[in-house]
């Protein structure tokens, strides 16, 4: 089993403890589920991967992997982010080699090799890539690597903070049906996904499970589930009424959420200044 288990969980970077990011998360997936994040820019979106990641520091009772705290970065737990993440100064394949040294300690070059130009293939790279620095590399063909090596690690959670949103529509297109396509080809192995995303499309094309968080100190607002029969498909996006109900629908939660934190922001601001007035009169 590989669930993943919130359980109000809440957090504030240590270095500013007074502001809440996370206000109590609960939310519970299951292994082989593919769960979109939305929510507007600030709202806890990366701070939520970066948990489950390991990256920050969790409550243990508040995030359990597999019924365990998490307590360290694992590679059973990969992270792709939208900038790739590829080591600037190796060959892009060598970037697979290297993660697929670290985690399979006994292969040697030639197994590691052959993995790689497999998940290349598999992420229609050409062969020829391998040798190429990420710099001489398109950013598409960049985050295909960057992809292949999340693959190629079999990892059975994979966590990815945007990965697409640099990428032009037609690249971007073709990288999410090739994910979804690897992703459902594991079959009743296939990897626990945590995708964030500021696209309800591109949440509606993914996802088994779209889940909103609201503005920081966010908690989950919304969540909708898809069976294998109510999951969009690209061409239903704008033409099936039950699909394009909630994309309105999604896009307004969020929409709702963004006007009430700048109503917040402003308030906070002219109490803030009548503050200043106030006491500024004191001082003459
Ligand atoms: N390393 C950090 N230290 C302190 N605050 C941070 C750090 N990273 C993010 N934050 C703050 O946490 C909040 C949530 O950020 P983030 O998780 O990146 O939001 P999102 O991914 O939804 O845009 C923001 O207010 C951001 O400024
Ligand atoms: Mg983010």
């Amino acid at each position: 089993m590989q669930d993943i288990v919130f359980k109000d969980l809440k957090f504030a970077y240590p270095d500013e403890p007074g502001k809440m990011v996370l206000g109590g998360v609960d939310y519970e997936a299951n292994k082989g589920d593919f769960v979109c994040l939305l929510g507007q820019s600030g709202c806890g979106k990366s701070t939520l991967l970066r948990l489950v990641a390991g990256l920050e520091k969790s409550n243990p009772e508040e995030l359990l992997v597999n019924g365990k705290p998490v307590t360290a970065p694992s590679l059973e737990r990969v992270m792709i982010f939208q900038d790739y993440g590829l080591f600037p100064w190796m060959t892009a394949g060598e970037n697979i080699m290297i993660a697929l040294k670290q985690k399979y300690k006994d292969w040697d070059k030639s197994q590691r090799a052959k993995v790689a130009y497999e998940w290349m293939n598999n992420l229609g790279l050409d062969e020829d890539l391998f040798d190429k620095l990420p710099a001489n590399l398109s950013g598409g063909q960049r985050q295909r690597f960057a992809v292949a090596r999340g693959f190629a690690l079999d990892s059975p959670v994979m966590l990815m903070d945007e990965p697409f949103g640099a990428l032009d529509a037609v690249t971007k297109a073709l990288l999410q049906d090739t994910v979804v396509d690897l992703w459902q080809k594991g079959g009743d192995n296939r990897k626990t996904i945590f995708f964030v995303t500021h696209s309800v499309e591109e949440a509606l094309i993914l996802a088994t499970d779209i889940v909103v968080l609201g503005q920081a100190p966010s908690k989950i607002i919304y969540t909708h589930h898809f069976t294998p029969e109510t999951k969009p498909t690209r061409d239903r996006l704008f033409t099936d009424p039950e699909v394009v109900n909630l994309r309105e629908k999604l896009t307004k939660i969020i929409d709702d959420e963004i006007q009430e934190k700048a109503r917040r922001v402003k308030a906070e601001k002219e109490q803030a200044a009548a503050a200043g007035e106030t006491s500024g009169k004191k001082k003459h």
